[in-house]
């Protein structure tokens, strides 16, 4: 009875924002716009209908409580800690798709099909536009060459303690808090503040080089983050640092199909139209992602930033050591 009540005011809630029924309903930690002219596309050439609705936070929550009554088909979110954690409370259904295993690389989605990465983002460096360097390894992020010289927002923020755990992945525990410590030392100012922050922060003389996510780049430069944000972006050049035994880190936008999907096999069919050539240029584009797919191109901005070559250690392992990663940032006071 509690969970038809809930089912009811699920769709109360869809009723409330006027949308009708759709084929298949999308629960999104996402900006819906993103992938709106998507939709509209899918829509017309399958004649398929799909909903959105925005959920700023808890969406694992909201589809757990709504239980077997949930309209929910597909989950998207950004992060593949975000996904695993959908997986652990147990919202979400394992996807039998070739198309989608064929599109999306190993390491960037679920090793049990429970979610896939439609585009990814990496976690680079930013330099000052002189600075003599055109290659960069995660681990001199601590080499004391670098003293005072590096901008970084919060450890704690998932984007780093996606880093950090993809550092105890390579190189173990123990090499990680040896390096988090050296890196601590050479911050030029307090770990906080957002990733293009650091760009400010390279044009303000503060720092030399910072760590931060590609997409930012594509938003400040093309001045959708407004005026201000140009001159940031122009300041800096952008290098795609590698391990030294491996390549560079990212991580995704993804989604997952929910365990009580009623509209399961729409719900799949919409995530393989995702993953053609056609949504993936458009979905990668809408953020300056980069596609999952291999041979679709990315933004020119994105492509400027030269050839990236995706690190092998995959998110479901990377996943595995975020909270360790994030024992060790408190251990060695990162951000106080
Ligand atoms: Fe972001």
């Amino acid at each position: 009875m509690r969970q038809m009540l809930l089912g009811l005011t699920a769709l109360a809630t869809f009723a409330a924002v006027g949308q009708a029924a759709a084929d298949v309903n999308i629960y999104t930690t996402r900006e819906p716009g993103l992938i709106q002219p998507l939709i509209d596309s899918f829509t017309k050439t399958t004649g398929v209908t799909v909903n959105t609705v925005f959920l700023k936070d808890g969406l694992a929550e909201r589809v757990a409580t709504e239980g077997e009554s949930s309209p929910a088909d597909i989950l998207m979110a950004v992060d593949a800690g975000n996904l695993v954690d959908l997986v652990e409370k147990g919202v979400t259904q394992p996807i039998d798709s070739q198309v989608l295993k064929d599109a999306v690389p190993a390491q960037l989605r679920d090793e049990n099909d429970h979610w896939f990465g439609l585009s990814y983002r990496a976690r680079v460096i930013y330099a000052a536009k002189d600075l003599d360097i055109s290659t960069f390894n995660y681990e001199d992020l601590s080499d004391p060459k670098w003293k005072g010289k590096v901008c970084i927002r919060s450890g704690q923020h998932p984007y780093n303690t996606a880093l950090f755990a993809s550092h105890i992945v390579h190189h173990g525990a123990e090499a990680t808090e040896t390096w988090l410590a050296g890196l601590k030392a050479n911050l030029a100012r307090k770990a906080a503040g957002g990733d293009r922050d650091g760009a400010r922060d390279i044009l303000g003389g503060i720092c030399d080089v910072a760590v931060a996510n590609s997409y930012y780049v594509g938003l400040m430069r093309s001045g959708k983050g407004g005026e201000e944000q140009v001159k940031w972006g122009e300041a800096i050049k952008v290098i795609l640092p590698t391990f030294r035994d491996g390549g560079t880190q990212v991580n995704i936008s993804g989604a997952a199909v929910a365990k009580h999907a009623p509209n399961k096999d729409d719900a799949v069919k919409f995530l393989e139209y995702l993953v053609s050539d056609e949504a993936q240029e458009i979905y990668a584009k809408a953020n300056y992602e980069y596609p999952v797919k291999a041979g679709v191109a990315a933004d020119p901005i994105v492509a400027s930033f030269g050839e990236l070559i995706v690190d092998k250690a995959s998110l479901s392992e990377i996943v595995k050591h975020r909270k360790t990663a994030s024992e060790l940032v408190d251990k060695v006071g990162f951000d106080s």
